[in-house]
């Protein structure tokens, strides 16, 4: 280090705990087994999570929230504001990005059982956190204002008035009122831009704080059989192969960006028949499909629509609570993977019926042959130089 380096280093060290965190960092290690690759996916979830806040900030430079300027606002960003364009696409490409990669790093914590004792509240944190990102993807798909977003919210948020008792009450709460206005967006903007940002940061900070303390899980499997195989250390080998994905990733995000740029279609017109092709964004797609196939009608006074969006609602619950429902036992019961698959199936099946294709079903497959291929790149550890003494 030179001197002014190190004088800064040895000003702060008393400050802070410098010395601890270095040490910290030195002795990290990430076990090495068939499944490493499974390890880099919370980390490509939070470079996509860093991408939109960068680019989200400067949207919010220009972006004005309100009926009359959002859609001419953003119309403005794309063709004046020098690499607004970009910055727009880049956020929405990379918004669509960060909730698949959550998705499967959900799907693949859950068939690791890493959220197994001590990390239940990693878990927790972590499924309130993708609770998150759908309600930034929720509030977000209104922002630009145009036909689509407004028909698609106004059918969304219509969804809750089924909820028995409480619907017309979430209803008013989702809207600021009876109908989709400027209010509404006004609304979901302070969601998009303060209360869920707010939120992610402090459930975020909590997750990765906990995933240093307690380090990665190894599969169950693996330890049973006494093979949990070696590690590596996190700096520089973990570390430099999670910058790697990063910046591979940062080229796709711009080459999506660029070659398909985000689109804007037309002005909202809360006057015109209601919009022919709504769709929701794709997450939404298995709940909004699976609504579509309940007959219209009512028993006891509750909508049949209000079942399957209660049982939702309890899936979600039941999401949350999964380590104290499958803990640790002698002999491994394989029900809960059997759920996981039978969900994962439900869920890309549901989405490709929306969409009335095989797309879907293809990403899915194409990301699970691209991250086997990477996992097999990944599976042994790198050779440590041999200390200074040692012969080769
Ligand atoms: C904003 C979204 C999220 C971010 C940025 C994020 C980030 C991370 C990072 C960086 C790690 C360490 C590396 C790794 O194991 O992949 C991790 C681990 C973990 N995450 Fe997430 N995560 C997110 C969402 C989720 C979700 C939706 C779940 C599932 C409910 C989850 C559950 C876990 C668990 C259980 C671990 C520990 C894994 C282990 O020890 O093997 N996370 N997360």
């Amino acid at each position: 280090m030179t001197g002014r380096v190190s004088r800064a280093w040895t000003w702060l060290g008393e400050r802070l705990p410098l010395a601890a965190a270095k040490s910290f960092g030195e002795h990290k290690t990430v076990p090495v087994h068939g499944y490493s690759v499974f390890y880099y996916l919370g980390g490509m979830t939070l470079f996509l999570f860093l991408v939109q806040v960068a680019t989200g900030i400067l949207l919010m430079l220009y972006y004005r929230p309100s009926a009359d300027e959002a859609f001419e606002s953003v119309e403005f960003i794309m063709t004046t504001v020098p690499f607004g364009w970009l910055m727009r696409s880049l956020h929405s490409w990379s918004a669509n990005l960060m909730v698949f990669f959550a998705f499967i790093h959900l799907a693949t914590v859950f068939f690791m059982k890493a959220y197994r004792r001590p990390r239940e509240i990693t878990w927790i944190s972590g499924v309130l956190l993708l609770f998150l990102l759908l309600g930034f993807g929720f509030s977000g798909y209104l922002l630009p204002w145009n036909q689509l977003a407004f028909f698609a919210t106004k059918v969304g948020t219509d969804i809750a008035g089924a909820v028995p008792v409480v619907g017309e009450w979430m209803v008013r709460f989702l809207r600021g009122g009876d109908r989709v206005t400027g209010g509404t967006l006004s609304r979901f903007y302070g969601w998009h831009v303060a209360i869920l940002p707010a939120l992610t940061t402090v459930l975020l900070g909590l997750h990765l704080l906990l995933v240093q303390i307690q380090g990665m899980s190894i599969p169950p499997w693996l330890k049973r059989r006494g093979r949990p195989g070696g590690s590596m250390k996190f700096f520089p080998h973990f570390a430099l192969r999670d910058l790697f994905g990063w910046v591979l990733a940062l080229g796709v995000l711009a080459a999506l960006a660029a070659l398909f740029p985000w689109e804007l279609g037309e002005k909202a017109d809360p006057f015109a028949p209601a919009y022919a092709g709504i769709k929701p964004e794709w997450y939404f797609m298995f709940m909004f499909e699976t609504l579509k196939l309940i007959p219209g009608g009512e028993i006891l006074g509750i909508e049949y629509e209000a079942f399957p969006i209660l049982g939702f609602g309890v899936l979600g619950l039941l999401l949350l609570l999964v380590p104290f429902l499958d803990r640790e036992s002698e002999r491994e019961h394989p029900a809960w993977t059997a759920v996981g698959v039978v969900m994962a199936i439900y869920v890309v099946g549901m989405t490709a019926w929306g969409y009335r294709s095989w797309v879907p079903v293809l990403i899915v497959l194409g990301t699970a042959a691209l991250i086997w291929v990477l996992g097999v790149g990944t599976r042994h550890p790198p050779a440590e130089p041999p200390r200074t003494g040692e012969s080769p």
